[in-house]
């Protein structure tokens, strides 16, 4: 018999997953309920109300897609794309590349336009291939986890809804650690996972979408067989390719009809219940501030050390920073002894940025000031191990001082 699992207590200050919060873990144990017991039914309602607070929007349908946070970007992009659709996606990190594919796999006419990683798109960039490409759908990353930057996204719903295109945004680096006010920034479809600055595990996607996108997807709305009324009416539009991402047949699971559809992750639900109670407890305000803080005292410490950031840093999301590697360092072998002798996880990147950048993250329940301290002292040790030549001790005490405000 193998043993019963008992995981290694791991620092995790990479990219994401981050260590969840511990109230969240507990929540998760609770007893499971059946799917439509009426206090299950609540926990769902306070789920939506939580999440319209988390999302900063006042959509009736905010919910949560069963699956990682790929999930929900799944789940907006087959519902909305028709074949045939030209949808826009500004590429400015690995995950635009995820959702140009995931628009193709969908069938839709995708331009993919590129901003060199590192950086973001100025607005008239967006406006500019807005207005050559006339997009139905423009999908975008708020924050890019791959190149840790985070593309301004105040102007572009007051764009698309110009150029009446649907905008969905993939914030799952962003929420919970920076501002993405859905309704005050007109974003027509938003979604997340639990696994980042919400300090929960992965699995469950939060998304939102408003009246404009509901219309959309509704009009292509054809409920199974199986479950439909005998002379109830079907979308005139081309049906959903998915059924398990149908949000279509999600809204009717969430609605008040407690329409079947699958049978919802019960103790996932029981975790984005708890991330979200956590978050508004603390305030959206402190929690942005307090991500800041801690990406402050990171990159003051890292800079003090001798280290280049990555990136234009007037773009840095709070929760990611991107360290270059220095010249003559083996990225993987610093990465292994900081699991092996101190058991903290810190991320590289993918693509051309694979092996030449590391990626520590201060998300969620580890945007704390013990998280970066402890961090900065083991990656100087190592360094140091390595013959990396830096001031000993000066990280941890740039990072102590940005804490204390000095
Ligand atoms: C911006 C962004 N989008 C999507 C994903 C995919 O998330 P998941 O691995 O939970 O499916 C990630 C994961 O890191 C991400 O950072």
């Amino acid at each position: 018999m193998v043993s019963a699992i008992d995981p290694p207590p791991r620092l995790l200050m990479g990219p994401g997953p981050i260590n969840a919060d511990p109230r969240v873990l507990k929540a998760m144990s609770a007893p499971l309920l059946g799917q439509f017991d009426p206090q299950f039914r609540e926990y769902m309602k306070e789920v939506s109300e939580l999440y319209r607070g988390v999302f900063q929007t006042r959509n009736r349908w905010t919910l949560l897609i069963d699956g990682t946070a790929r999930a929900g970007i799944e789940a907006a992009l087959v519902s909305l794309i028709e074949p045939g659709d030209r949808v826009l996606v500004p590429v400015f990190g690995r995950f635009g590349h995820l959702k140009a594919e995931i628009a193709k796999r969908c069938g839709a006419e995708v331009r993919a336009v590129d901003a060199e990683w590192g950086t973001v798109f100025a607005p008239e960039a967006l406006e500019k291939a807005i207005k050559e490409f006339k997009p139905r759908l423009v999908a975008v990353s708020h924050g890019d986890t791959s190149t840790t930057m985070a593309q301004p996204l105040a102007e572009l719903g007051g764009l698309c809804r110009k150029a009446d295109a649907i905008l969905y945004v993939d914030a799952t680096a962003t929420l919970g650690g920076m501002d993405v006010p859905a309704d005050a920034w007109q974003l027509d479809v938003v979604s997340a996972g639990l696994q980042k600055c919400l300090g929960g595990p992965s699995g469950s996607a939060p998304l939102t979408l408003n009246e404009r996108a509901e219309k959309r997807i509704n009009r292509r709305k054809h409920v199974e067989q199986g479950l439909r009324g005998k002379d109830e009416p079907q979308g005139e539009g081309e049906i959903i390719r998915s059924n398990y991402f149908d949000l279509a047949m999600i809204m009717d699971y969430w609605s008040e009809k407690a329409l079947n559809h699958h049978t919802e992750a019960t103790s996932m639900l029981y975790a984005a219940h708890e991330c979200g109670r956590i978050l508004l407890e603390e305030g959206l305000p402190k929690a942005f501030a307090r991500h800041a803080l801690a990406s402050k005292a990171l990159t003051a410490g890292l800079a003090a050390m001798g280290l280049e950031l990555f990136g234009d840093q007037r773009h840095k999301m709070p929760n990611v920073t991107g360290v270059v590697i220095p010249q003559g360092i083996d990225g993987e072998k610093v990465r292994r002894a900081l699991l092996a002798d101190f058991d903290i996880e810190i991320g590289t990147s993918f693509g051309a940025l694979r092996g030449r950048i590391w990626r520590i993250g201060t998300m969620g329940y580890n945007a704390r000031e013990d998280a970066v301290l402890v961090t900065l002292a083991a990656l100087e040790t190592v360094l140091s191990q390595e013959h990396f030549k830096l001031p000993r001790g000066a990280g941890v005490e740039a990072a102590r001082a940005a804490h204390r405000g000095r």
